[in-house]
């Protein structure tokens, strides 16, 4: 039904309108008697076989919601009635900020992919906590923390560690965001003495909570071997919970979508079937290099069950979907995980 009749209706309009008309409709609709209940009678399964332990959280299966889709922790409670086994809400930047200029959100329909520059626009930390209060406890939840565009170089570490101590009551587990292109001062953010750092930091403050909550790093799918080598290295030397892969790429290669549109796009982040392979060889690249040393959560074009069963074989231990999910709607949460329970 979602993709016969609702999103040829959704993709008339601008992507970005239609989000924030879909969160509300969303929200309005799960205020109705009975409707919450429908969403979980149609979308919900729930199986021991599909139940995940990782750094010590439990998830009750392996398909979460990727960061970027509910920002400001504004719909997670709505949207754990469709199915997913977690949800990860941000990027948060301490301060609330309206991020890039709009149009900033593009559809590219021949390619199901999303180019986006959205830039962080969040609410911030303290309108996040606000939402975090009313958390039902329905799923675990994902902090994913970043820095404001204004923020200078020295300050960055500063930014992450003003989100971590403020969200650590709040979440389960935490993302550092060091790979998103939309943000500008990229160089810093890749660069290893300055990720050994920050995690460290971060770490440090970690220790000052009676309850340590697992701190994980999300990467970019355009690293290189050397540069995988170099995450692999990080991850050891400061025993970091997990990895993220991956966000969006900045490559445009092998799209069906003219030169001309995506120069009238310009740049952005791009989501979506066309990096599904990238993502997919990162996982396996960090999976066999380390021998599967460290969780890793895999994410990037993940649009059918078939694509998620990739994901897993090259060695991701959980899944989390975007652009899939605007693309094929919530039953792909389910198709995916009675795939996975076939499998198990
Ligand atoms: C519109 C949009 C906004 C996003 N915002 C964020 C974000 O704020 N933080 C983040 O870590 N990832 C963000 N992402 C990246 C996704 O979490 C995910 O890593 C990426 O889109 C690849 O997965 P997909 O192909 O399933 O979409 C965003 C993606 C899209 C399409």
């Amino acid at each position: 039904m979602y993709k016969t009749l609702i999103r040829p209706i959704l993709f008339r309009f601008d992507p970005e309108r239609i989000h924030y008309f879909t969160f509300s409709l969303i929200r309005n609709l799960s205020k109705i008697p009975g409707v919450k209940a429908l969403f979980r009678s149609l979308y919900l399964v729930e199986d021991k076989r599909l139940e995940r332990e990782l750094f010590g959280l439990k998830f009750k299966n392996p398909v979460g919601l990727a960061a970027g889709f509910d920002k400001n922790a504004v719909l997670y409670n709505e949207l754990a009635n469709f199915g997913f086994g977690f949800i990860e809400i941000g990027t948060i930047t301490p301060k609330g900020q309206e991020g890039n200029p709009k149009q900033r959100l593009f559809r590219l329909k021949e390619d199901q992919g999303i180019i986006n520059r959205m830039g962080f626009n969040n609410e911030g930390l303290e309108a996040a906590i606000v939402q975090l209060k009313k958390n039902k406890g329905q799923l675990a939840i994902g902090g994913n923390i970043g820095k404001n565009t204004q923020t200078k170089p020295e300050d960055y570490t500063k930014d992450y560690l003003e989100c971590f101590n403020a969200l650590h009551p709040y979440v389960d587990y935490f993302v550092l965001n060091v790979s998103c292109p939309n943000v500008g001062s990229h160089a810093k953010l890749n660069d290893k003495d300055y990720l050994l750092e920050l995690i460290e930091a971060v770490q440090k403050a970690n220790k000052t909570f009676e309850k340590q909550k697992p701190i994980l790093l999300k990467i970019a799918p355009d690293l290189n071997d050397g540069q995988l080598d170099e995450i692999i290295e990080l991850v050891q030397e400061t025993n970091l919970d997990g990895v993220i892969a991956s966000n969006t790429s900045t490559d445009r290669e092998g799209l069906k979508t003219s030169e001309k549109r995506l120069e009238e796009i310009g740049n952005g982040g791009l989501s979506g079937q066309p990096i599904k392979t990238k993502s997919t060889r990162v996982i396996k690249y960090l999976a066999e290099k380390s021998g599967k040393a460290f969780p890793i959560i895999g994410v990037g074009g993940i649009h059918s069950a078939e694509d998620a069963l990739e994901k897993l074989d090259a060695g991701a231990d959980l899944i989390q979907i975007y652009t899939g999910f605007i693309y094929e709607g919530p039953s792909l949460i389910k198709n995916i995980n009675k795939e996975i329970m076939k499998k198990a």
